[in-house]
């Protein structure tokens, strides 16, 4: 039994004092104890790949800023990378992909499913250690990257405004589009399975790109991988988190994800308004907000949770920024702490 429970009460919905918080990207990025880490390995790719030190810096956030979940320490690319992909992470650039997929051929050379997820055993050690750690304190969290985001940086190979590359491909030619979408599909699902087996008690899905599209690109190629992977990741609750997807937001609440995460541009009230109180909502404070004045920050925070009245986890629309004020980190999560549902 999990002591503090807060985050699946919230998705079980059971009546609760106030909302959990976690931040997404909290592992990493804000904590000096985290680059103190960082900064002794030879880089990002190490420490993913270093169980122990992946769970020590999983637990970091619990320890330090008292949030009611761990994520664990990973990264969404070492999915491409088990398939065949291997990436490098670039200082102050981010990832890069030496290698990319062009061709029906690089398609049918990618490993996928059982057998590409099953290599990933340094991310299902890191759940393993970190559970036994966190000696069941809060909850864990496992993630995994949508099909379509994975998609975007295997064929662009690494970030970009546009994504214009891997949209020409839907365009051109989505026949091998698809190919390449199930095979990535197969494997998240492979990946996430293995994770839950490993341990985690909730998974996360980042569409972290899906703003690049528009609803009929959405409606082909994202929503039914993501409905075959919540038909077959059933035995922990499902967070689906479509950042920018507004245009698709009836879609995406039709899924009937156990949890949806929500960027900052939408807002309580529109959402409550539009969809009723009764789907658990994830979300969504501005980021920058946080580098803001402290009484904005907590009049924000209030009439967030106050406008999802309940059935809600409180987090950040997106990931936390590296070099957000630590101390605003702490009002936030101070603040959550303190509010009391009437
Ligand atoms: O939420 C957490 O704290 C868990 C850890 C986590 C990381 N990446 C660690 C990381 C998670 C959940 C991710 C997911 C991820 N990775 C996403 C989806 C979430 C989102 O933000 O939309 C995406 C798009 C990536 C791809 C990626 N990885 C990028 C673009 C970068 C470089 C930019 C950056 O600083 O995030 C990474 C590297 C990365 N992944 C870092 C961390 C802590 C920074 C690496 C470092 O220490 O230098």
């Amino acid at each position: 039994m999990i002591e503090n429970n807060l985050l699946l009460r919230t998705i079980a919905k059971e009546k609760v004092e106030r909302p959990p918080i976690w931040l997404m990207r909290q592992a990493g990025r804000i904590l000096p104890e985290y680059r103190a880490i960082r900064s002794s390995l030879s880089g990002f790719v190490e420490l993913v790949t270093t169980p122990d030190l992946a769970a020590e810096v999983t637990i970091q956030p619990v320890d330090i800023l008292g949030v009611d979940a761990a994520i664990i320490f990973s990264d969404i690319l070492v999915i491409p990378e088990c398939m065949g992909l291997p990436y490098e992470l670039i200082e102050k650039k981010g990832p890069f992909f030496p290698n990319t997929i062009k061709t029906k051929s690089d398609i049918d050379k990618l490993i996928s499913g059982e057998a590409a997820a099953e290599k990933l055993t340094y991310v299902f050690d890191a759940v393993n250690i970190t559970k036994k750690r966190l000696n069941n304190r809060v909850p864990l969290i496992g993630f995994s990257g949508a099909p379509w985001t994975l998609f975007a940086y295997m064929i662009e190979g690494q970030g970009s405004k546009t994504f214009s590359k891997a949209k020409a491909m839907l365009y051109k030619e989505p026949v091998l589009s698809h190919q390449l979408l199930s095979k990535i599909t197969e494997t998240i699902i492979a990946y996430l399975k293995l994770k839950i087996r490993a341990g985690v008690d909730v998974v996360q899905i980042f569409d972290s790109w899906a703003g690049m599209l528009d609803q009929n690109l959405y409606q082909e190629f994202c929503i039914p991988y993501l409905k075959n992977i919540l038909a077959e990741v059933t035995s922990v609750p499902r967070i689906v988190f479509s950042k920018g997807a507004y245009f698709s937001m009836k879609e995406i609440h039709a899924l009937k994800a156990d949890v949806v995460g929500l960027d900052w541009t939408v807002q309580a009230y529109n959402y409550r308004k539009m969809f009723g109180d009764e789907q658990v909502v994830q979300g969504n404070l501005d980021p920058c907000q946080l580098y803001g004045q402290t009484d904005g920050l907590t009049k924000a925070i209030n009439k967030m949770i106050k406008d999802f009245g309940g059935h809600h986890i409180c987090n950040l629309g997106h990931g936390v920024y590296p070099d957000t004020p630590l101390d605003n980190v702490k009002h936030f999560i101070h603040t959550v702490k303190s509010f009391k549902y009437d």
